[in-house]
């Protein structure tokens, strides 16, 4: 049986433990961030736990377009972004019309780029400072649950306090250095 350990910084790699785990930490009038939302089917459970709420949903494929703006039509609350999350230009779409962020969800896909992944989790969690972030991803999950430390640094919220604002513009430059195929 899985047991579930609530945190501000939550790996996962089960589509089915990701959406338990985003379920279980929304409040009514959460603002959240969405980052990869594909056909919107963990973004329609989102909304109806948050009705209050406001939540900004991405994702560059153009499979997304039709379903999430038939979502948008159902859900006042949903805000479709459709952009690459890689990108400087998307996040500062973002960041301008947000001034807070609840919870930032990352699911590139589970088997994804653990490099891509944690790169636009760090750079999107440093800018937005997120109360709590889950994550889905099969690398990360792997790196963590293999690494280990005599030292100890933890952060009590769903950012990076030990890098602090390295992630927020104009350090963003970096975001030109990607390879177009990750
Ligand atoms: C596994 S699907 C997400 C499933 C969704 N979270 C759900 O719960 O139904 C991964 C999504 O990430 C999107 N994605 C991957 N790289 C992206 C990028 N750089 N920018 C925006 N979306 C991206 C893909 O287009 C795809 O729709």
């Amino acid at each position: 049986m899985t047991k579930y350990v609530y945190s501000m910084i939550k790996i996962v790699y089960q589509l089915q433990i990701y959406r338990h785990n985003i379920l279980h930490t929304l409040g009514k009038d959460d603002v959240v961030v969405e980052l990869g939302c594909h056909l919107g089917n963990t973004t329609r459970l989102i909304a109806e736990k948050c009705p209050d709420g406001h939540i900004i949903a991405i994702d560059n494929s153009p499979e997304a377009i039709i379903p999430m703006e038939n979502l948008m039509k159902e859900y006042q609350n949903i805000e479709f972004i459709p952009g690459d999350v890689r990108l400087h230009k998307t996040l500062e779409k973002v960041l301008k019309t947000l001034n807070k962020c609840d919870i930032l969800t990352v699911d590139l896909g589970g088997g994804y780029h653990p490099d891509t992944t944690f790169k636009v989790y760090f750079i999107w969690s440093s800018s937005l400072k997120p109360g709590i972030s889950i994550i889905r991803n099969q690398g990360l999950l792997d790196f963590v649950s293999s690494a280990h430390s005599e030292e100890y640094i933890k952060s009590k919220n769903g950012w990076l306090e030990s890098s602090a604002d390295a992630g927020i513009p104009p350090h963003l430059k970096e975001f030109k250095l990607w390879s177009s195929k990750l």
